[in-house]
C-alpha cells in the first residue's frame, strides 16, 4: 500500500521507520519529512495543513492511507476534508474527525467530555471575556500554585503554572484580554494543581475496540532535575516502572474504556491514536490532557518496543477489527535522549553540520527531529535535532548506551540532558 505520512519530527521518523518494516509497505511518502525520514521513503515538499496540495498528491500517487503525525492537520479537519470529497473518501485517515480532535484542540471541550463520562480529572473552571471579573475573584481565593490553560492550541506553550495570586491574575489578563496566545487563549481553563508523577499512555482505537500501546514517560524541561523552561520533550523512557498491572487496570477501567465508549455514544468518529496525559496521584490515575496523536519523543520509545506490524494494525483500525489483534511488546526497556540546538527552546541557530551519527543497529537507532540533508551533509534544522533510542535488558543500560552515543555525535552547540529517567535508576 502507498502511504502519505504528514510531519517532520522525530515522531514521524519513528513512524516512517516502523511502517517501512511492513511487508504491506509500498511507496512511503513523508510531507515534508526530514533527513531521517528520507532514509525510509520519499520526502515531498508539502505543508501539513495544505489540504488541497495533499489531495492532489494523494490522487496523483494513488495513496492508500493517510497518517497525520501531528495535531495540526487533525485539529484543522483533515479527516472531514477527506471524508467529504468523493475522490478521497476511500482513503483511510489514521486520526479522529475534527470533532474528535477537539479533545486536544479545546481544553474546555475535553473537560466537559470527561465530566459527561465521569472520567477522573482535576477540578476546573473555565473563563472568557464574558465572565472575566468573576474569574479574577475566583483566582484571588484559589489555592497556590494556580494552573492556567489556554483553551486552544498554543504550540505547547499554553499551560502556565503560577506561584502567586498577583502573577496568576496578570497572566489571566494577558491571556484573555491581550490575546497572549491569540484566539487560543480567548477562553482559559483554571485547573486544580496536582502533586504526583506524570506518564503518557497511548491507545489505538478503531472507534469501538482499542489496544493499549507501551507506556512512556517524557521529560519536558530543558534543564537537569526538571528545571528551566518547558520544551517539546528532552527524552523519554518505556515502560514506566510504576505503571504496573494494577495501576494500568485502573487506567483502563476509569479512563480508557469510558473515553472510547464516550466517543462512540456521542457519535464522534475516531479511528486513530489517543494520547492520555496522566498523573499518578497516590496510585490513582487522573487525566490532565488528551492529545489526538502520538507523543514526541514518546513515539521514539513506543514504536521500537511495539512488535506488531504497524500497517497491519492500521488495516485493523480501518476494518474495525482491532479486537482480532493481539498486541506484542518487546520486554526490553527503551530510552531516548534528545540532542538539541544551543539556545533551544528560545532562539537558536540552524544549519550546523552533524557528524558521527551511527548506522542503526538491533538495539539502537538515532531518530532525526530537526535535520535536513544538503550537499551530501546532514545539517541541523530545528531546536530538537536528533534523538538517540536504545533498547536493553534494563533501563539503566538503555540510558547509558543512549548517552554514550549522544556524546559521540557532534554538532556546534549540541546540548542534551544526562539525567533522563533519573527517578528510576541509581
Ligand atoms: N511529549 C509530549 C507531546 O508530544 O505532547
Amino acid at each position: 500500500m502507498n502511504i502519505l505520512l504528514l510531519g517532520s519530527g522525530g515522531r514521524e521518523h519513528a513512524l516512517a521507520w516502523k511502517m517501512a518494516q511492513s511487508a504491506a509497505c509500498g511507496r512511503l511518502f513523508i510531507a515534508p519529512g526530514n533527513a531521517g525520514t528520507a532514509q525510509h521513503g520519499e520526502n515531498v515538499n508539502i505543508a501539513v495543513s495544505d489540504f488541497d496540495a495533499i489531495k492532489a498528491f494523494c490522487i496523483d500517487n494513488k495513496i492508500d492511507i493517510l497518517v497525520p503525525g501531528s495535531e495540526e492537520p487533525l485539529v484543522k479537519g483533515i479527516y472531514n476534508y477527506f471524508k467529504a470529497d468523493a475522490a478521497l473518501r476511500h482513503i483511510p485517515v489514521i486520526g479522529p474527525s475534527q470533532e474528535g480532535a477537539l479533545l486536544e484542540g479545546s481544553k474546555a471541550f475535553a473537560k466537559e467530555f470527561m465530566g459527561r463520562h465521569n472520567i477522573p480529572t482535576p477540578a476546573y473552571r473555565e473563563f472568557s471575556a464574558d465572565n472575566f471579573e468573576e474569574g479574577v475573584v475566583y483566582l484571588r481565593q484559589h489555592s497556590l500554585p494556580i494552573v492556567l490553560k489556554a483553551d486552544g492550541l498554543a504550540a505547547g506553550k499554553g499551560v502556565v503554572i503560577l506561584s502567586s495570586h498577583e502573577e496568576a491574575v496578570q497572566e489571566f489578563e494577558e491571556m484573555i484580554k491581550a490575546a497572549k496566545f491569540g484566539d487560543a487563549s480567548k477562553k482559559v481553563v483554571v485547573e486544580q494543581f496536582l502533586t504526583g508523577i506524570e506518564l503518557s499512555v497511548f491507545v489505538l482505537t478503531d472507534g469501538k475496540n482499542y489496544k493499549i500501546l507501551p507506556t512512556a514517560k517524557d521529560y519536558k524541561r530543558i534543564g537537569e532535575g526538571d528545571s528551566g523552561l518547558n520544551t517539546g520533550g528532552m527524552g523519554a523512557i518505556s515502560p514506566v516502572p510504576f505503571a504496573d498491572a494494577a495501576f494500568m487496570k485502573k487506567v483502563e477501567d476509569r479512563i480508557i474504556r469510558p473515553t472510547v465508549e464516550g466517543l462512540a455514544t456521542e457519535g464522534i468518529a475516531y479511528k486513530g491514536f489517543i494520547f492520555l496525559g496522566l498523573f499518578n496521584v497516590g496510585g490513582d490515575p487522573l487525566i490532565i490532557e488528551y492529545n489526538c496523536r502520538m507523543g514526541d519523543p514518546e513515539t521514539e520509545v513506543v514504536m521500537p518496543r511495539l512488535q506488531n506490524d504497524l500497517l497491519e494494525l492500521f488495516k485493523a483500525v480501518e476494518a474495525g477489527s482491532l479486537d482480532q489483534v493481539a498486541l506484542r511488546e518487546d520486554p526490553r526497556a527503551a530510552a531516548t535522549v534528545m540532542l538539541v540546538s544551543k539556545g533551544y527552546p528560545e532562539a537558536y541557530e540552524k544549519g550546523k553540520e552533524i557528524e558521527g551519527i551511527p548506522a542503526p543497529g538491533a538495539d539502537q537507532i538515532v531518530f532525526h527531529a530537526g535535520t535536513k540533508a544538503q550537499g551530501g551533509k546532514t545539517l541541523t534544522n530545528g531546536g530538537r535535532v536528533l534523538t538517540v533510542t536504545s533498547l536493553a535488558s534494563d533501563l539503566q543500560q538503555a540510558l547509558s548506551h543512549s548517552k554514550q552515543t549522544a556524546e559521540s555525535i557532534q554538532f556546534e552547540g549540541k546540548y542534551y540532558r544526562r539525567d533522563i529517567g533519573y527517578e528510576f535508576v541509581k
